[in-house]
């Protein structure tokens, strides 16, 4: 992992420079899902408009990206957008919707030269054309990706998904493919958004809220939580690593002993 951040430093491309100590190949998370939080904060403490803070949000996914990247995490989830942020005014919501073309336009050299796959969870048919159509086109473009999966959270509720999920579950039972026994947790875990996907190990939100806000309930059962007061505009690689070296440090026991 480390060889791989130098030379690809050396090549001039991205000039991360991470100490060894920082972060090491031990215990390094597959999946890491972050709620992205802040971006009203930091631009009312600019006197900015709330948009302008999801602008640089959006940078900050861009950085992100590539630490995640460069450390080889295997799946990011970014919480973009929840099913209950439709509630803010037709503005900041049209701008929210306007940001995954802006970014996946902007970043898809990139992202192909980095070997990055793009996914997306939630109610894809209630976005928007443009918004569906970015997705759809970048997630056709780089489906052959080995690498990083950025998966973005968009129009997603996790309540949602659970009960389309048992929806979905009671039709297979009811048409006799499943029957009541079958159905167990990893049955659940099939039927999600989630399915192709390994559970989140870490969860990271920013700004200083402490709660899930609907975000993979089911998903984040052993998953390891970080939160941190600053800013998703103010997030950078350095806060990113930190967080992946306090996962390390943690003594995961899935309602085991220590040491199990
Ligand atoms: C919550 O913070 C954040 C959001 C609802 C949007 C998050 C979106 C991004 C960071 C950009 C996403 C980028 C792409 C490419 C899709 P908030 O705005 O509610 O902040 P506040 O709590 O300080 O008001």
């Amino acid at each position: 992992m480390l060889k791989k951040l130098f030379s690809k430093s050396k090549k001039g491309k991205h000039s991360l420079e991470v100490k060894e100590s920082l972060v090491s190949n031990e215990c390094l998370p597959s999946h890491i899902a972050i709620i992205m939080d802040g971006n009203g904060r930091w631009a009312k403490k600019r006197a900015m408009p709330r948009i302008a803070g999801h602008h640089e949000g959006m940078q900050t996914v861009r950085r992100i990206a590539r630490v995640a990247d460069d450390i080889g995490i295997k799946v990011l989830t970014l919480y973009a957008f929840s099913t209950e942020n439709w509630k803010r005014p037709k503005s900041e919501v049209d701008y929210l919707m306007s940001l995954p073309q802006m970014f996946l336009n902007s970043f898809m050299p990139e992202l192909m030269e980095r070997n990055i796959r793009i996914e997306m969870i939630g109610d894809k048919e209630g976005l928007p054309s443009n918004t569906k159509k970015a997705l759809n086109e970048a997630m056709e473009k780089t489906k052959n990706n080995t690498g990083l999966i950025l998966n973005f959270a968009m129009n997603y509720g996790s309540r949602a998904e659970i009960v389309k999920a048992m929806k979905d579950i009671m039709v297979e039972v009811d048409d006799g493919k499943l029957t009541l026994d079958q159905v167990d947790e990893k049955t659940i875990d099939q039927y999600l958004l989630t399915s192709t996907l390994p559970e989140p190990d870490l969860l990271i939100r920013t700004s200083g809220e402490v709660r899930l806000s609907n975000f993979m309930l089911w998903q984040l059962a052993y998953t390891e939580f970080w939160f941190t007061d600053i800013l998703w505009p103010d997030f950078n690689q350095d806060t990113f690593l930190e967080a992946v070296r306090a996962y390390q440090q943690r003594n995961r026991r899935y309602g085991g002993l220590k040491g199990e």
